[in-house]
Order: structure tokens, then C-alpha cells, then sequence
């Protein structure tokens, strides 16, 4: 795994130029992107080097990583919503070539459809993912199988309970969700990873230099062999 350590206004602009280079090489690249608060300034910055016309989306596809299940679109904490005011309402991207998982799949055998229309799109070319305080990648909670394609899951207590904030109570919060599977993830040719704040260190210890077990999902990525990760000081004080 790379590091990149620094400020997280500095390491986002870092994480920004890998879009720079890469849809300067290949316009219609396949990015596979994520919601959350970690990405917001990298999401800023792509919007402003967009709008100075140092990048481009016109021709690239995206491919989010989760959706909340019975949350539409037009639900303010669904992360369609989210993306589409984040991130896709500030690029010049296609809107019919975003693509979020819907959360309205009734099993496995639908969500894992997304995997299909992944590779029918050539393949992520790069993977943008945050990590949750357990380790979740996507909402691969711990003990995800490495096998796994994009699937329905329950969240645990603890996924729910950080994610209360944006709703009005913890009974609001989604109890189900789907998300791209551990091996979609790994599929994908290059990763970055964004961690920042103090709460994400013990975490980001165990991803970096704990064994890869499915006890931590963001371990697994030891054994991708193109991750980055762009990490605040604070997230990579626990680092020895
Ligand atoms: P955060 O969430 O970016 O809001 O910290 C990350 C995650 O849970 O994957």
C-alpha cells in the first residue's frame, strides 16, 4: 500500500489530480466513487478544476458504491441525493452516466446485476473509498466474504448509530443497504483510499499494518496491488 500523509486540504488535492491524469489519459474512464463526509473537499476540488476546465467528465462513466435500501433519490440522506449535490450537479458529468445502486432491489440475484453492468462498462478504472470506524469498506461490515459481488446487508448497530446524525432519530435510519461486494472493490485497477481525524487512526493502524483478515474489510486491500491511501496526520498518528 502507498501512503500519502498530509494536510486534508493537501492530500484531497493530491487525491483530485488522480482524476486529472487519469481522464487526461483515458476520457471515458469507469470511476467507482463514494459518499460520506471524507470526500467532500476532494469533491470540491473536482468540481473547481472542472469548472477551470483543467478536467473533464463528459465522456467518463461512475459506478457509487451503496445505496441506502427504500430510500429514493429524491431522499435527502439517499446517496443518489447526495452524489447528485455533492459532487455530479458541479462536473460536466453525463447524468445518464452516473450510476448509484438502487435501493428498491428485492434480493442478491437483482443486486449483484450491478457487478455485471460494471464489467459491461469496461471495469472500474479507479476506486475512490472511504473507511468506516470498523473497517467497513462500502458497507462491507466485518466478516464480508472476499467473494462477494454487490449484495443486500444489514447494518450493525454501530454503522447506524454513526450514521444517526443525518437523520431525525436512529429508528430512521435504514436498517438495510446494498453495496458493492469485497470482490467488486478488489476488481477494480486502482484504489485510493481517504481517511482523515483522529477517530479513523486505530482503524487505519489495523488496515495498514494488521494481517488482512475480513475482520477488518479495508485490510483485504494488502493484497490489491495498486491502493493508495491519502491519510490527514491524524488519521495516521497510530502509523509506526
Ligand atoms: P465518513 O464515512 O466519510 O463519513 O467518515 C466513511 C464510511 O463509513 O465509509
Amino acid at each position: 500500500m502507498k501512503l500519502i500523509i498530509g494536510s486534508k486540504e493537501d492530500v484531497s488535492a493530491q487525491a483530485a489530480q488522480r482524476y486529472v491524469e487519469l481522464l487526461g489519459k483515458k476520457p471515458d474512464a469507469v470511476l467507482g466513487l463514494a459518499t460520506g463526509s471524507t470526500p467532500l473537499a476532494l469533491y470540491a476540488e473536482l468540481a473547481r478544476l472542472c469548472a477551470e476546465g483543467k478536467v473533464s467528465f463528459a465522456r467518463a462513466k461512475s459506478y457509487n458504491l451503496d445505496e441506502y435500501i427504500g430510500l429514493d433519490g429524491s431522499h435527502d440522506q439517499s446517496y443518489r441525493y447526495f452524489m447528485d449535490h455533492n459532487l455530479f450537479q458541479h462536473i460536466d458529468i453525463k447524468p445518464e452516466n452516473t450510476h448509484v445502486p438502487s435501493g428498491f432491489v428485492k434480493d442478491d440475484e437483482e443486486a449483484a446485476r450491478y457487478d455485471a453492468e460494471i464489467d459491461a462498462a469496461g471495469g472500474i478504472d479507479l476506486q475512490l473509498l472511504g473507511i468506516g470506524n470498523n473497517g467497513h469498506i462500502g458497507f462491507n461490515e466485518p466478516l464480508t466474504p472476499f467473494t462477494s459481488v454487490t449484495h443486500i446487508v444489514k447494518l450493525t448497530d454501530s454503522t447506524r448509530e454513526a450514521n444517526k446524525r443525518f437523520f431525525s432519530s436512529l429508528d430512521e435510519v435504514p436498517t438495510h443497504a446494498v453495496t458493492m461486494g469485497i470482490h467488486t472493490v478488489m476488481k477494480a485497477r486502482s484504489i485510493m483510499l481517504l481517511a482523515f481525524g483522529e477517530g479513523k487512526a486505530e482503524i487505519i493502524k489495523k488496515t495498514v499494518q494488521g494481517r488482512p483478515d475480513t475482520a477488518v474489510p479495508a485490510s483485504l486491500l494488502q493484497l490489491h496491488e495498486d491502493v493508495t491511501l491519502y491519510l490527514d496526520e491524524a488519521a495516521a498518528s497510530k502509523l509506526s
